[in-house]
């Protein structure tokens, strides 16, 4: 049976009252090959690894690529660690796009994250256009070229397509898939066997009604979930679809 891996991205959104909703009536049957995090906003971290229950997890949205220092507004790796979050996002295509990270200082934030102890959960996808130019497996494989950098260890990757987020167009099972198996091969490449047990979740508009066709696809292991993880109900039916996924 497939492990699973599914994380709320809850961005610059949320609040303490959504954190005590989550932490009040979250309840999942318990399955060790399912794991579920929210990544709030990093003002709400603490608060969440507080309240939360067990089966819960706590994510950090993104961390510096320095280890401390004099670098304003920044928090690093280890201050996360230190807050209790298990996993970090880098380089979603956000901080891509309206922070211009490169695949470079993605690398950099990745490695900081490990020797922090958290796994880091490292997104790629492409946009629209380079989807319409027939690109979208080789700008994925670029943004994959910084691990030849890193040392094997820790790491989920998120295939997020950047015109499937947040717009309500979710790539098709199969287009998921084909991207996932072009990732795998990408990484087993790079690391051989190990490569083969990097987790690859997708997301862009995952939604209660498509997330149990995505989780079928064998090539996906779980979805990182932007605006249904804002729904304690909506991302709860997602959770629960990642359990039928197994059962069916
Ligand atoms: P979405 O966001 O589910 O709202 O499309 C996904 C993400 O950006 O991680």
């Amino acid at each position: 049976m497939k492990s699973l891996y599914l994380v709320g991205n809850w961005k610059m959104s949320g609040s303490r009252a959504l954190i005590e909703a989550f932490a009040s009536s979250w309840s999942l049957a318990q399955d060790d090959s399912l794991t579920v995090a929210i990544a709030p906003p990093a003002g709400y971290l603490e608060r969440a690894v507080d309240r939360f229950p067990g089966g819960l997890g706590v994510a950090a949205q993104d961390c510096s690529a320095h280890e401390n220092g004099a670098f304003t507004g920044e928090m690093s790796a280890q201050m996360l660690a230190e807050l209790g979050c298990a996993m970090v996002i880098i380089g979603h295509s956000e901080r891509r796009q309206y922070h211009g990270e490169s695949d470079e200082l993605i690398a950099r934030k990745l490695v900081r994250a490990r020797e922090s102890g958290l796994i880091p959960i490292l997104c790629v996808g492409e946009s629209d256009a380079e989807r319409r130019a027939g690109r979208a497996q080789s700008v994925v494989r670029a943004q994959l070229q910084g691990l030849s950098a890193v040392s094997r260890g820790p790491l989920w990757i998120a295939y997020e397509p950047v015109w499937a987020i947040g717009t309500g167009l979710t790539a098709t099972p199969e287009q998921a898939g084909e991207m996932h198996a072009s990732i795998r091969s990408e990484l087993a490449a790079l690391w051989s066997d190990d490569g083969l047990s990097v987790p690859i979740l997708y997301g862009g508009s995952v939604k209660p009604d498509n997330a149990l066709a995505l989780f079928s696809q064998p090539e996906i292991s779980g979805a990182l979930v932007g605006g249904a993880s804002l729904e304690l109900a909506s991302f709860h039916a997602i959770a629960e679809a990642a359990l039928a996924s197994r059962r069916g």
